[in-house]
């Protein structure tokens, strides 16, 4: 009570403030997400994500040899699948010789010790964008989930490390664990996005890959029937549970900022390590404003990745990674 207590005390100096500080932010906190895309000497930008950039495999090995040295010592591999070889079934997801797999070994070679992560997913190979095959008009379930098994298999097969499904299908935790198991990758590990909600702050990355939904009749326009309606919270840990239930090691609130409340929820009722997805219209937002000089980059990106942590993430997926870890070494 008051004059006894003066809560400003522990606020005079810096020093002050940093013995009593809770939250603190270190390179071990972060997963780089990674684009990778064909071709030969290409470090492209992408046009909604300012500073943020596509590679091709030579490129890339630079890339990843610089986030080791920075201490970053995680990433997750997206790759941007050209269109020719984009179909329904997403077969070219399965090509032992894909830009995916050839990527998982570029990392492996460059950086043997570098933790490689997989996006498991259809879209960036379905014709139609989304994260399953379609039939007469519909996301089919059961034989996506076998799809994404295989494709998880081929992606340990070329040596990652985890694979991270970020599909939203019923069911493909465990379709994936057994394959995984079957094949005799008993150490390969699952991240799940496991509350993954239909958020329209994926923009910019749907950019980045050209894997936006089409506009098509008899194609669904949005991925509100497999992604989690905003408005849910019992969802996202039934979500959860099940996933753990299936066998994922690690769970995934995505995106970040605006399920802060998700992600204490679920860091409350898991016993696994969770991840945040900061995501590309997150990423996308603070750079325009930064550009046009009304928000001071640097501080609120770190407060915004504070309050992530704080808000119960061990694991955040960062287009920021980079400069975080630049600006507090
Ligand atoms: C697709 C996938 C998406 C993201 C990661 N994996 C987009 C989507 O679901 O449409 C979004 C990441 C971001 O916005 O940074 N499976």
């Amino acid at each position: 009570m008051y004059p006894l207590r003066r809560n400003r005390r522990l606020r005079t100096s810096e020093a002050i403030r940093g013995l009593v500080r809770e939250t603190i932010i270190t390179p071990n906190d972060f997963l780089v997400p990674l684009f990778v895309v064909e071709g030969k000497g290409v470090k492209a930008e992408i046009a909604s994500m300012p500073s943020y950039f596509r590679y091709s495999l030579d490129l890339l090995e630079q890339e990843v040899k610089e986030l080791w040295n920075l201490g970053l010592k995680s990433v997750l591999l997206f790759v941007k699948v050209p269109d020719n070889l984009k179909d329904n079934q997403g077969k070219e997801a399965l090509n032992p010789d894909g830009l995916m797999q050839r990527a998982i070994k570029t990392v492996k070679n460059v950086c043997p010790e570098m933790l490689v992560m997989t996006d498991v997913a259809l879209d960036p190979y379905s014709v139609y964008g989304h994260d399953g095959i379609i039939e007469n008009g519909v996301i089919v379930n059961d034989i996506t989930i076998d799809f994404l098994a295989e494709m998880s298999v081929s992606h340990a097969q070329a040596g990652a490390n985890f694979v991270a499904p970020s599909d939203m299908m019923d069911g493909r935790i465990l379709s994936i664990r057994e394959a995984l198991e079957d094949e005799g990758f008993t150490d390969t590990g699952i991240m799940s996005y496991s509350a993954k909600y239909a958020s329209a702050f994926y923009g910019p990355f749907r950019d980045a890959l050209d894997s936006a939904p089409v506009d098509m009749v008899n194609i669904p326009k949005d991925k509100k029937t497999y992604q989690m309606d905003p408005s849910n919270r019992f969802e996202a840990i039934r979500e959860t549970e099940m996933d753990i239930d299936e066998g994922a090691d690690i769970v995934m609130v995505k995106p970040g900022l605006c399920y802060l409340d998700i992600v204490r929820e679920i860091k409350n009722e898991v016993d696994v390590p969770v991840a945040v997805y900061q995501v590309s219209g997150e990423y996308a937002m603070l750079k325009a404003a930064a550009e046009k000089g009304w928000l001071d980059h640097d501080a609120v990106m770190m407060e915004q990745v504070t309050a992530i942590k704080r808000a119960g993430a061990d694991i955040i997926a960062s287009y920021f990674a980079k400069d975080i870890v630049k600006l507090i070494s």
